[in-house]
């Protein structure tokens, strides 16, 4: 495929496969994804649990441990190199990037906060340390009074009194400890910072906190962010854009207000329906019917097929491929939206998301 670099785009992500093991026995969890993460813009990932999301963001950031191999495909980041200002934007592919240039652009221009990371700071280092140790790496010029301003001033960003620098992790909170990993991600200026769940053990309220201060520091410091969540909701306040997927595949990508309120694939619709509402009154959460696919069967056809309601003949037959549908942009890869005749009226105009819990395979008329 032709590759084209967009002057905006801060990651492209280009017909990217990732596998788990070789041969015969491989398990394909990424398959030929596209996607971009534009400057200062929120792509927000969702999907049910292993539907390949943190597969794919440790595979781009090169952190995917063996039996994990990325199969195919590009990753290229764009950035500003801030020891040479006035050179143009550089371009790095991440997949044939050598240790050296990653170590490079890591933290430095492309930070991860791990799903994992409330186990992720190291139990016998105080907070304050873990700061320390960051900065003196990638900014050896700094001294070590400038670091303790720094560190405190990354606390005081994610709101956090600096009395917790001298603290050790386990006397944190859980909720603590993860805003000292957004600060800690943030420490260098980041233009892409990659947060994988880094929500999901939290509580409800400490949840909205934490994403209404992501998207307040986003708005000033003005990075990029890919936010990987299975909370559609949660998501919808945060994004600009979202991709779902499912097992490997990006089956719709739209922009966040539209494939909320409208979704088009019947797999963006379940996610909704099993999702609380963001606001109105309280419905009965719908979960989807069956399990995502064993992913080391060949499928033929549609992967979602066996659960989805408005499955058509073809759907077992050939697997449809994400294609542009509207001049937003959004990208869909059902039959549904190749046929004026079969798709149910619902996903062809968009289900509005108050309606959706309504939607049964019965109350569509065909
Ligand atoms: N080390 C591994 N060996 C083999 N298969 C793996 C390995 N790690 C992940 N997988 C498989 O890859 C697929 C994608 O897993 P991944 O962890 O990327 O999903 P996810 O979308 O991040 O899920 P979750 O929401 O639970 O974090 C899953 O089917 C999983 O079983
Ligand atoms: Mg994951």
């Amino acid at each position: 495929m032709a590759s084209t670099i967009h002057d905006d785009a801060v990651l492209e992500i280009e017909d990217f496969s990732v596998d788990y093991g070789w041969g015969e026995g491989a398990v394909r969890a990424v398959n030929h994804v596209n996607l971009s993460v534009r400057r200062s813009r929120v792509l927000g990932v969702a999907g049910e649990s292993g539907s390949g999301k943190s597969t794919l963001v440790y595979a781009v950031t090169r952190l995917l441990r063996s039996p994990g191999v990325i199969a195919g495909g590009r990753a290229r980041l764009s950035y500003d190199d801030p020891r040479t200002p006035d050179a143009p934007r550089r371009h790095l592919d991440l997949v044939t990037a050598t240790s050296g240039e990653l170590r490079d652009i890591r933290w430095s221009q492309v930070s991860i906060v791990l799903q994992s990371a409330l186990n992720a700071l190291n139990p016998v280092l105080r907070i304050g340390r873990e700061f320390d140790e960051v900065l003196k790496t990638h900014r050896p010029t700094m001294s070590r009074v400038q670091r303790r301003e720094r560190a405190r001033e990354l606390l005081s960003l994610v709101g956090l009194n600096d009395d917790r620098l001298a603290r050790f992790p386990h006397e944190l909170s859980g909720g603590q400890r993860q805003r000292i990993m957004i600060a800690l991600a943030l420490a260098l200026d980041p233009q892409l910072v990659i947060m994988d769940e880094p929500t999901t053990a939290l509580d409800v309220v400490t949840q909205r906190e934490i994403v209404n201060e992501l998207a307040n520091l986003r708005a000033r410091f003005g990075f990029a962010m890919i936010f990987i969540t299975h909370d559609l909701s949660l998501l919808v306040e945060l994004a600009d854009d979202i991709a779902v997927m499912y097992a490997g595949n990006v089956v719709e990508w739209a922009p966040a207000h539209d494939l909320y309120h409208a979704p088009r694939h019947p797999y963006t619709l379940g996610l909704l329906n099993s999702s609380p509402p963001l606001s109105g009154p309280r419905r009965e959460l719908v979960g989807i019917a069956g399990s995502p696919p064993d992913l080391s069967q060949p499928v033929s056809g549609c992967s979602f097929r066996a659960r989805c309601a408005f499955a058509l003949d073809r759907c077992s037959r050939e697997a449809p491929e994400l294609r542009v549908i509207d001049e937003s942009g959004r990208k869909v890869a059902c039959w549904l939206q190749e046929s004026v005749t079969e798709v149910p009226a619902p996903l062809r105009r968009g289900v509005r998301r108050d309606d959706a819990a309504s939607v049964s395979p019965e109350a569509v008329a065909r």
